[in-house]
């Protein structure tokens, strides 16, 4: 079996990331910060050595800064149903993920406005466009990183200029990214950053953050849910500090220590290494892929503003066969449609077919994409 949706989830996972949650529930497995005994101490212990692992990749400052959260979705919908109240003005792009899209829809039909960029063929939208579309309103910016239709990268640098100079925050969904490329929130200037834990970062299913950034206050916020934090346990009110305020009932401790052990994974491998070596396997996916006739490519050529994946589809068949065909006779698990972005299909011109995606990850050889070329190429003689 070769597997090629690693920006679905990552799979299979570290070995120390199974021995990591294996531990927690053989050895440790306290509620953290719940009570003075010493298996709740060590849970805690654990779960903030991975907040500390992940501010230091993503740069973020103050470990308490990073919230957990059960995905991508959950920790975008936090930052947008906290920052946003009626009147607001929200901008961003035309090739969002649903997990920015329909929270952004709802929040346009109880009285925030939204405005979006269009972006170009191959995915990438002109930050002056931004700019333009600044009112005296806009509270937020929010842009996804990496595309996870076409691995375009969106110039996040340029857009935070944007919405520093509106005074206006920007959020960053790190889905995609988050792991598998450098992200570094202060040069970038990222006031929230949601990331999945699952994929690049090389966690279990039901893990992911929202790293909240030192130009946004805790009262600037409110949170989803409220309950219980271990904190401040004498009062019926939410507590305001961080994390507790964003994390209320009993934190996924399994989840989070294989967590740890993924970002601990990527560290000692080096984001850039990682980066270097999933690019370099979906250029060459993508070369493969480009010589087979009626194969069309989606997304830049520009490598240096790719993230390692990979989507095409062919003249001559539905993007669901050509899927079907690769798992069933060539052990190949690819993932094929809408990939839950309709935007981003519309933009690049694939809408509503979809396309076919091929997205290696950190232990994907050079081998196995050469057999994913041959197999796309005999499907389609
Ligand atoms: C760009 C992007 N944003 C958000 C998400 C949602 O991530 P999660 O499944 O962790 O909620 C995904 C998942 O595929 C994604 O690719």
């Amino acid at each position: 079996m070769i597997y090629l949706d690693h920006a679905a989830t990552s799979w299979p996972k570290p070995p120390k990331v199974i021995a990591a949650m294996t531990d927690f529930l053989e050895r440790i497995g306290g509620n953290p910060g719940r009570a003075g005994h010493r298996l709740s101490i060590e849970a805690g212990r654990i779960i903030y050595k991975t907040r500390e692992a992940l501010a230091e990749l993503f740069n973020a400052g103050d470990p308490l800064r990073v919230v957990f959260t059960s995905n991508a979705t959950h920790a975008i919908n936090l930052a947008l149903h906290g920052l946003l109240k009626p009147g607001d003005h929200v901008i961003t792009s035309g090739i969002e993920h649903n997990a920015v899209m329909r929270p952004l829809r709802f929040l346009e039909q109880n009285g925030v406005r939204v405005s979006v960029v269009p972006c170009d063929g191959e995915g990438i939208p002109d930050p002056q466009n931004f700019a333009r579309a600044v009112e005296k309103s806009t509270r937020l910016i929010v842009i996804k990183h990496a595309c996870n239709v076409t691995g375009t990268m969106l110039p996040v640098a340029e857009i935070s200029a944007v919405a520093r100079r509106a005074g206006a925050f920007l959020l960053v969904d790190a889905a995609q990214s988050a792991g598998a490329v450098p992200v570094d929130m202060r040069m970038m200037g990222i006031d929230l950053l949601a990331f999945a834990g699952h994929k690049g970062l090389q966690g279990p299913p039901g893990t992911g953050g929202l790293v909240i950034g030192e130009r946004v206050r805790a009262e600037d916020m409110t949170p989803l849910t409220r309950g219980g934090t271990g904190s401040r346990s004498e009062s019926e009110y939410q507590p305001e500090d961080l994390p507790d305020k964003f994390e209320s009932g009993t934190l996924n401790g399994a989840g989070i220590a294989g967590l740890g052990a993924g970002v601990d994974f990527v560290l000692e491998r080096g984001i850039e290494a990682i980066h270097a070596h999933e690019t370099a396997l979906a250029k060459m996916l993508a070369e493969g892929l480009g010589n087979i006739p009626g194969v069309r490519l989606y997304g830049s050529n520009d490598w240096k503003r790719r993230s390692a994946v990979v989507s095409f589809t062919s003249e001559k068949y539905q993007t669901s066969e050509i899927g079907f065909r690769l798992d069933e006779e060539f052990g190949i698990l690819c993932r094929v449609g809408l990939h839950c972005a309709p935007a981003a299909h519309r933009t690049i011109g694939s809408f509503p077919r979809g396309t076919i995606r091929f997205a290696p990850g950190p232990q994907t050889t050079a081998g196995e994409i050469a057999a994913a070329v041959a197999a796309v190429a005999r499907i389609l003689k």
